[in-house]
């Protein structure tokens, strides 16, 4: 089902032939400041993001902004820089200001209006911020000034730093005059969020913790409901919900793609969902069957497995456990797809 018509990297060309041995090392380091840096805030959930959220979120908009990048002949550099820091500062973003009105209230720029959150603890990012004197500002201005200081102390070119700032202050907002690498790193960050399989288990943790919210209201658990409930509520999830959800992305976002080949990964991934979940719902009429082997037993370990999850894990637990199949389930064939996208492929 992958689509074929963008141009890869093949194995023999990975994208260090466009990074130097430093730069690789330097990346290793800002992957493990970044997580570092998320997990300062102890809160579980704040607005859509749960703590493990943001870093394996990066990681994906890494790879997918590599493809869109060889896609459209960006500096693949500036984009591998921008995309690993892009959100080095999204742990600040605490719940969105409601108004009077009870609606979301948005600033000169028509974002919402966040509050500042304060981390527990503190790291180097965190006294940068706020030695830097960054609280109050977007995320995308903080973290790209942040990415300029850190560049700075490994000793990189003000030209190279400007240029890395400048993609991640795009990264919200990408103008008619932005440039290719913050379209690129715009686009990508999109699709994560919004659009096909990443966004698909997204959509599932929100859509739950909802749930869990407001049943944890009237002192009962939501989990314990789904258990008695599971076919009913995959039914009107899968025939009324996700369609809606899938149908709104598309309206919504296509539009939104700043790059000829953002909007193609994008369009490929909505075919791609919205061929999955016809293949979901025709799961439903043998239902036994499919939540032992088929792609809703997928669906259904991603419902009932929420503390704090990481995607990357769960794949690899669920992966192992169709292992030894002889002819691969349709559950083998969701987790392959999942693999592919979160890996930046088409
Ligand atoms: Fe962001
Ligand atoms: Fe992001």
């Amino acid at each position: 089902m992958a689509g074929t018509l963008i141009r890869q990297p093949a194995a023999s060309e990975p994208i260090g032939t466009a990074l130097s041995a430093r730069d690789l090392e330097v990346l290793r380091e800002l992957d493990a400041l970044v997580r570092e840096t998320h997990l300062l805030w102890d809160q579980e959930w704040v607005g859509f993001s749960w703590r493990n959220y943001t870093f394996e979120h990066m990681q994906r908009v890494r790879a997918l902004a590599r493809t869109i990048a060889w896609g459209e002949g960006a500096d693949l550099r500036v984009v591998e820089f921008a995309a690993t820091l892009h959100d080095i500062t999204k742990s600040y973003d605490g719940e969105i200001v409601v108004g009077p009105d009870g609606k979301r209230v948005l600033d000169e720029n028509g974002f919402w209006r966040n509050e500042t959150l304060p981390p527990s603890r503190s790291n180097r990012v965190t006294r940068l911020y706020d030695r830097l004197g960054l609280a109050g500002t977007l995320h995308s201005v903080s973290g790209g000034r942040v990415a300029d200081a850190l560049l700075e102390e490994y000793g990189y070119p003000i030209e190279f730093r400007q240029r890395v700032d400048r993609a991640i202050r795009e990264h919200l907002k990408a103008g008619d005059d932005a440039s290719i690498e913050g379209r690129v790193l715009y686009d990508a960050d999109t699709i994560d969020a919004n659009i096909g399989l990443p966004a698909f288990y997204r959509n599932i943790q929100i859509s739950l913790h909802r749930e869990d919210t407001q049943y944890a209201r009237r002192g009962e658990r939501f989990i314990d409901w789904l258990r008695e409930h599971l076919p009913g509520y995959l039914d009107s999830y899968l025939r009324e919900r996700i369609p809606a959800w899938i149908e709104g992305k598309e309206r919504d976002f296509i539009p939104k793609m700043t790059t000829r080949t953002g909007r193609q990964v994008a369009a490929q991934r909505i075919a791609r969902l919205q061929a999955i979940t016809a293949a979901l719902i025709a799961e439903l009429e043998a239902l036994e069957e499919a939540l032992d082997r088929g792609r809703l037993a997928v669906v259904r370990y991603f419902m009932e497995h929420r503390q704090n999850p990481e995607l990357m894990q769960q794949l690899g637990v669920l992966e192992a456990r169709w292992a030894d199949s002889a002819t691969a389930p349709p559950a083998a064939e969701l987790l392959r797809l999942i693999r592919e996208e979160v890996e930046g492929q088409v």
